[in-house]
């Protein structure tokens, strides 16, 4: 689902139906109660003038009905081009460096017009319903006036009612006419609501992903960290396999690099490991229990994964590093951004580790926001830790700060570390070479270079670099 969709649903639905309930729903109880009041006084009046009074009503609810099913279908329409248009603008604005960056403001205006100028058309239709129900709607009710007075007035010539009766009822049919017109204007009014219902209720309906579930491993348990997946095959839709056939043990506490062009699947191959998606073919274990049987949380407090492009919240550095503890240890804190390499840009900001971030505070850089996320993955000492791209920002200097600094906790935890640059992979014991969601390589450095293929035409060309830079 986009994210501007989900907006869409949790802000103007939920505003849709508060508005219906509050507003209508007490007009819906006004007018039941005036119809309940008013018909058994007009029936002990005069039952032939009650009849004329109500003539027109059952007309006043066929005809709203008619519009209601048609106000239902535009609505929708409506609804869903302005879920677009938020969808529009949330990316717009939150990819606003990149839209600066390749010049693309002209395109980025024109999305954004086409979708105002839709929604706008959408409303209007929308609109023009209400404005031709109204109106006509209204003529009906005027119709209804003008038949009490038209048989009124003649039955009071003929002297079959009295002058006072004829009072009484042009009183009475404006008083009941109101709320009748109103009960109209709730039942098109509903064909809104109801929509917003149908939105919201695929939004509550989705099943939420079981965390609880499965084997439980106890507080302080830290698994060993062998990975293997078994036959393991994924798509994301069936027409497109992304992970095909994929035999790969890794043991406790090694480090392997995955290697491989965009596209190849590496991101998707390490998301299957903290169950992100189920639905693949094979088998993953760890420490040769199959996943499905762990329970999501515990699996997940034992993988630490970090990002390329890391998500940071509003908060203070310290909540920022350590949100998965459970209290917030400083010393731990400190000790993992040390490890990640960010200790000493910290110490330059004024508030240290109570600096905040993003918005209401201090932008990091990019290379920062990537040793932030290591420091966040690096707090929990997990047994598995994933690297995806996570330090595609971050100087060269910095990285062999931070490789030294994971060789000393090497064999600590099962590490692998997705990149694109052969610096990366001094660290690991082994690289995979993933070429359209298939092994097309695995071994040592030495083994790879000696071996025709990707890894040694990789090889070749960046030490080619190095040597005419150097
Ligand atoms: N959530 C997703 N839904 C559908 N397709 C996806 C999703 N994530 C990635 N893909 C597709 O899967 C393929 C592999 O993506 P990914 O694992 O991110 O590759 P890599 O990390 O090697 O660049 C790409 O073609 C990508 O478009
Ligand atoms: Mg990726």
């Amino acid at each position: 689902m986009q994210t501007g969709d989900i907006i869409q649903r949790c802000t103007s639905d939920v505003e849709t139906i508060r508005r219906f309930i509050a507003l209508q729903f007490v007009q819906l109880g006004r007018g039941v109660f005036m119809v309940l009041l008013l018909v058994p006084i007009m029936l002990s009046m005069d039952a032939r003038m009650t009849l004329v009074s109500m003539v027109v009503v059952p007309f006043i609810f066929i005809y709203a009905y008619v519009f209601f099913r048609q106000v239902r279908s535009r609505f929708q329409a409506a609804d869903e081009a302005e879920g677009y248009l938020t969808t529009v603008l949330e990316e717009s604005v939150s990819g606003i460096r990149v839209v600066r960056a390749f010049a693309r403001e002209d395109y980025e205006i024109s999305r954004f017009e086409a979708a105002a100028n839709d929604y706008r058309e959408k409303c209007r239709k929308l609109i023009t319903v209400l404005a031709y129900y109204w109106s006509s709607s209204d003529a009906l009710c005027l119709i209804q006036i003008a038949a009490v007075f038209i048989f009124g007035i003649g039955w009071t010539i003929k002297g079959e009612i009295s002058l006072g009766t004829l009072l009484a009822f042009s009183t009475y049919v404006g008083m009941l006419l109101w709320p009748i017109r109103e009960m109209g204007r709730i039942l098109t009014d509903m064909g809104r609501a109801l929509v917003s219902v149908g939105r919201l209720k695929e939004v509550m309906d989705t099943e939420v992903e079981e965390l609880e579930a499965g084997f439980h491993l106890p507080e302080g348990f830290r698994l060993k960290g062998e990975i293997e997946f078994q036959k393991l095959s994924f798509a994301y839709d069936e027409a497109h396999p992304i992970l095909k056939d994929i035999n790969l043990r890794i043991a406790p506490g090694e480090t392997v690099a995955i290697l491989g062009a965009t596209g190849s699947g590496k991101s998707t191959l390490t998301n299957l490991i903290p169950r992100l998606f189920d639905d693949y073919k094979g088998r993953i274990l760890i420490d040769g229990v199959d996943i499905t049987a762990y329970n999501r949380k515990d699996l997940r407090r034992q993988i630490g994964i970090v990002l390329q492009e890391p998500f940071l919240y509003s908060r203070s550095i310290t909540a920022n590093i350590g949100m998965a503890l459970k209290d917030i240890d400083p010393a731990k804190v400190e000790k993992a951004s040390r490890e990640a390499a960010l200790h000493d840009s910290i110490s330059e900001f004024e508030d240290g580790y109570e600096t905040v971030i993003g918005e209401r505070g201090i932008t990091l850089s990019g290379g920062q926001r990537q040793r932030c996320a290591m420091a966040r993955a690096l707090v929990l000492d997990p047994a598995i830790l994933i690297f995806d791209d996570a330090l595609s920002a971050v100087d060269s200097e910095t990285e062999q700060i931070i490789q030294r600094n994971l060789l000393s906790r090497k064999g600590r935890a099962t590490t692998i570390i997705i990149t694109h640059r052969l610096t990366g992979v001094a660290l690991a014991d082994r690289i995979v070479v993933l070429e359209h969601g298939k092994i097309a390589q695995m071994g040592t450095h030495n083994e790879l270079i000696a071996q025709k293929g990707a890894y040694q035409r990789i090889w070749n060309i960046q030490h080619q670099l190095e040597l005419e830079a150097s």
